[in-house]
C-alpha cells in the first residue's frame, strides 16, 4: 500500500473559459475542509447524479473520502483560485480491486463550474493516471437520465451498457 504522495500526477488544465484548474492528487491533510465545502454545496440534482442516490454530507463523510492511499484507492481533485484562495471545483476517484484489476471510476463537478470542459479533461487525466498506476480495466454506474455524464464517457471511449437489473448503465473502459 503506497502512502507516498505521487507528485508526478500533479498537472494544470485549462476551462473552456480560460480559468486555469491545478489538477492533483488529494492530500488528507490539507483537503478535508475545501473538499467538504465542495461537496456540501452541490445542487441535489448533481448530488443524485454523483451517488446514483441522494447523499446527505457530513464532515465525518468526507474525512471517509479523504481516506486515500495512491494505490487503490486515488483521487484527484481540480483546484482554482478565487480571490486568491483555493477552492476545490472537481472530483474525480478510482477504487481498485486488486484481485482483479479493475477499478470503479467516479467524477463530480461543482455545479458552479459544470459545462466548461473540466468534467472531461479531469476525467481523461484519471483515465491516464490510471493507466499508468496499471489499473487494467476503469468502470462506471450511470444514471440513464444523465445524459451528460453518458456523452462524456463515450467521448472517451467507454462502452455504455444498459444493465436491465439494477436500471442503470454501466460504462466499461479497458485499459490494457
Ligand atoms: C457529468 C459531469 C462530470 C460533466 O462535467 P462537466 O465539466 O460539466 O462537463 P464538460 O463541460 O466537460 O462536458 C459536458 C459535455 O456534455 C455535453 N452535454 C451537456 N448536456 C448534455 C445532454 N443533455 N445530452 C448530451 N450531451 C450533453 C456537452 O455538450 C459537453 O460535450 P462536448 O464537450 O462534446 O460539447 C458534471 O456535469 C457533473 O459533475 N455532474 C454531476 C455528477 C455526475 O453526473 N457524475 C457522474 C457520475 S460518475
Amino acid at each position: 500500500m503506497s502512502l507516498i504522495y505521487p507528485g508526478q500526477f500533479e498537472t494544470v488544465i485549462k476551462l473552456r473559459d480560460g480559468t486555469e484548474a491545478l489538477v492533483r492528487p488529494l492530500k488528507p491533510s490539507e483537503d478535508k475542509d475545501k473538499l467538504f465545502e465542495m461537496y456540501s454545496t452541490l445542487s441535489k440534482e448533481t448530488n443524485y447524479y454523483r451517488f446514483l442516490n441522494y447523499q446527505p454530507v457530513t464532515r465525518w463523510i468526507v474525512e471517509q473520502w479523504c481516506d486515500v492511499n495512491y494505490d487503490d484507492k486515488m483521487t484527484i481533485l481540480a483546484i482554482v483560485k478565487e480571490n486568491g484562495r483555493e477552492r476545490i471545483i472537481a472530483d474525480s476517484r478510482y477504487y481498485l480491486d486488486k484481485t482483479t484489476g479493475e477499478a470503479e471510476i467516479a467524477i463530480v463537478v461543482h455545479d458552479d463550474y459544470q459545462g466548461k470542459g473540466i468534467g472531461t479533461k479531469l476525467l481523461a487525466y484519471t483515465i491516464e493516471v490510471a493507466r499508468k498506476m496499471g489499473v487494467k480495466k476503469l468502470y462506471a454506474f450511470l444514471s440513464p437520465t444523465n445524459r451528460r455524464i453518458i456523452h462524456v464517457v463515450k467521448t472517451l471511449g467507454f462502452t455504455v451498457k444498459w444493465v436491465f437489473d439494477i436500471g442503470e448503465y454501466r460504462a466499461d473502459l479497458p485499459l490494457q
